[in-house]
């Protein structure tokens, strides 16, 4: 039956890159969906194919990388399909993707300011002005310090973690119909980490965005996510709401990362609680 909440729609992904020891599957077999307005949480060992993932969804892999197998629908529309210009055009508009690393997403010759702008107006009927005044709004979103200076400086001369939050005000700017955010906050510190969850949750709440959530944080999965995803070894292991995976885990992995996190119990206790005010 059509799902007319689905939103995307990943079948049997399959991604591979050429080594000196041959062909490795990054991502075999992959399988999931997202809904409008849903936050799947994709978790999982560090290597086990997350970013790949994503990178493949969004067709930004690169040599010595392939997508060789697999089906990628984002409202029904099948990506392979998709020239390179009209890739790009989804993914400014309607994907918006936090990196693991900002610096190759942020163009080094243009302000910080110029590439927020170059956002907005996109999506935006503003003037010139308007949109620099927004793009200052949303730096002091992302809890930039001195946000009406650092709108005129450049990537390079901003900090990791400055550039990270620049970042993630580009990507919230154009409010888009799905944002995935491979790791999002896993180099901030943990207060700013917890105010960038809080705009995330009010860009779903305001504009029904979905996210995938490319986390090894279990405190941000109870957080944040509806579904969570369990990848090992290129493969979707255990899949389920976030309540019964913390609940009872299947998977040994995953009740593997359950027993690591010292405190799963006041974990599932928030959990527990959200569960209770959301039904
Ligand atoms: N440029 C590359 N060259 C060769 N293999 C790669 C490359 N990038 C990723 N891989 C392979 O893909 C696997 C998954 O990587 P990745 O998706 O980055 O993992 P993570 O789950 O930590 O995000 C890695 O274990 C590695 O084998
Ligand atoms: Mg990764």
């Amino acid at each position: 039956m059509h799902n007319e909440n689905l939103l995307l729609d990943v079948q049997n992904l399959r991604t591979c890159f050429q080594t000196d020891q041959g062909e490795v599957a990054a991502v075999d077999g992959v399988d999931f969906k997202i809904n409008k307005g849903e936050v799947v949480a994709v978790v999982g060992e560090s290597g086990c194919g997350k970013s790949v993932t994503a990178f493949s969804i969004l067709k930004l892999v690169s040599r010595p990388g392939k997508v060789t197998g697999g089906k990628v629908l984002f409202e029904g529309k099948d990506l392979a399909q998709f020239s390179d210009k009209a890739m790009q055009k989804l993914r400014g508009n309607d994907i918006s993707m936090i990196f693991q690393e900002p610096l190759t997403s942020l163009n080094p010759v243009y302000t910080v300011g110029y590439q927020i702008s170059e956002v907005i107006l996109l999506h935006q009927k503003l003037t010139q002005k308007e949109a620099r005044e927004k793009a200052v709004d949303m730096l002091k979103k992302v809890n930039i310090p001195r946000a009406d200076k650092v709108v005129d400086s450049f990537p390079h001369e901003l900090s990791g973690g400055m550039r990270q939050r620049v970042m993630i005000a580009m990507a919230l700017s154009c409010n888009p119909k799905l944002l995935i955010a491979d790791e999002p906050t896993t180099a901030l510190d943990v207060t700013i980490q917890a105010q960038i969850l809080e705009l995330m949750k009010g860009l779903r709440n305001d504009f029904n965005t979905a996210i995938m959530m490319i986390t090894h944080d279990l405190g941000v999965v109870a957080e944040m996510a509806d579904r969570v995803i369990v990848m090992y070894a290129g493969k979707v292991v255990e899949e389920g709401d976030v309540f019964t995976l913390f609940k009872d885990p299947k998977h040994p992995y995953t009740k593997g990362l359950m027993k690591s996190i010292p405190k799963i119990h006041e974990l599932k206790v928030e959990l527990l609680l959200r569960h209770s005010c959301e039904n």
